[in-house]
């Protein structure tokens, strides 16, 4: 089976990681730092906190920001549901955006109009949460404005997007949020094999998720409530959680992130090679917008219109034809749980129609000539 995703690991990358098993600290070293300044640096922001996955940096952003009962935070229905479980962990309330269906992101027209309404109910959300689909920043020049306007704060979900620019700086640069989050679960464009960082450019966010993410615990005096006991004392000063990367896992994160940028170039020769060879067919890429050079997590294909039975064959024969097609996403709002806490089919339609148009086709850098002229063809063969 031809997978939709997949990690490309070096000798020099197992080098890494063996050198630390060799060391004295496979946990709360010197290599977690290492990344998270090397990660920081690379994207022009001032702070990195690095976790044990995206989904758990996700939850203590949201912490950072004080996220908590009664609040609401928004994002997108075309996610994986850890952008919006983050918020129901804090206790908050969740609800969602419609896309844009060209991008597959955030709809900006979307957001402000449901912003004026939110602000005549007073229900307006303390976050929002906008996802760079498949590697492409959302228009966050806008977003940003509309949160402004309305006092809200914005974690942006780049765990797609590591390696990609909005407006040719590096997404994670924090310029239009307060948090960015990435993800490097081997399916992304590097792996630390589980693992996540949070880029900040404000040290007290930054101080608050490092705290959260290793039991609420400080050894630093000025975060004390009284004068330290001596050399082995530490508060825990609020309630926070073991979600720490270990030494493994930043030093192989630390080598994948010296490739960072041939991964990306290589994700976006093998997508333009598809766009090339699916110019005459009806199906179409998602569109990219000029601002954007993405980081092509995904290669996402649309179907012309919502069709529920065809886009399952087509899934179905490619599977049967072992290229194994993916759906990203199942929009969050139609999850069971969701529905149980109050959403229904019908909630957000762009969101909804996507879901039977959209699929994403193998892209990884490894994937070779042969492999991508195959799943061209055979796509071209069934449609
Ligand atoms: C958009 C998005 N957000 C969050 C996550 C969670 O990432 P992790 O698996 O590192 O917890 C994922 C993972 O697939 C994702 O795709």
């Amino acid at each position: 089976m031809i997978p939709y995703g997949k990690q490309h690991i070096s000798q020099k990358d197992i080098d890494a990681v063996v050198a630390v098993l060799k060391s004295d600290r496979l946990t709360q070293g010197p290599k977690v730092p290492e990344f998270e300044n090397a990660i920081a640096q690379y994207c022009n922001a001032t702070h990195g906190v690095a976790t044990n996955s995206a989904t758990s940096a996700l939850h203590i952003a949201c912490l950072a920001l004080d996220v908590g009962h009664n609040d609401i935070v928004w994002t997108s229905p075309i996610t994986f549901v850890a952008s919006a479980n983050c918020a129901l962990y804090c206790g908050a309330n969740v609800d969602f955006v419609d896309i844009d269906p060209c991008t597959g992101n955030m709809s900006v027209t979307a957001l402000a109009e449901r912003l004026k309404q939110a602000n005549t109910k007073n229900r307006l959300p303390k976050v929002l949460i906008p996802v760079h689909l498949a590697g492409q920043s959302c228009d966050m020049h806008a977003i940003y404005q509309l949160a402004r306007q309305y006092n809200i704060k914005v974690i942006e979900d780049a765990s797609h997007a590591i390696g990609a620019q909005y407006q040719n700086t590096p997404v994670g640069n924090c310029r239009y949020s307060d948090i960015t989050v990435f993800s490097f679960h081997p399916v992304k464009i590097i792996t630390s094999a589980e693992g996540g960082m949070a880029t900040t450019n404000c040290a007290n966010i930054a101080q608050k998720m490092k705290r959260l993410r290793s039991h609420g615990i400080t050894a630093e005096q000025e975060q004390m409530t009284e004068i330290s006991h001596g050399p082995w004392y530490y508060q825990q000063i609020e309630l926070g959680f073991n979600y720490r990367m270990t030494e493994l896992q930043a030093a192989l994160g630390l080598s994948q992130l010296a490739e960072l940028e041939h991964f990306v170039k290589k994700r976006n020769q093998l997508a333009t090679l598809y766009n090339d060879a699916f110019t005459e067919l009806a199906i179409s890429p998602l569109s990219q917008g000029t601002s954007c050079y993405s980081a092509y997590h995904l290669y996402i294909i649309k179907l012309p219109t919502p069709n529920k039975e065809q886009h399952k064959l087509l899934v179905e024969a490619l599977r049967a034809k072992q290229i194994f097609a993916q759906i990203h996403y199942i929009p969050v709002h139609l999850q069971p749980y969701y529905q149980k806490l109050g959403f229904s089919q019908g909630d957000f339609p762009q969101a909804e129609n996507y879901y039977q148009q959209a699929l994403s086709l193998p892209l990884y850098p490894d994937l070779t000539l042969e492999e991508q002229t195959y799943v061209i063809n055979t796509v071209k063969s069934l449609l």
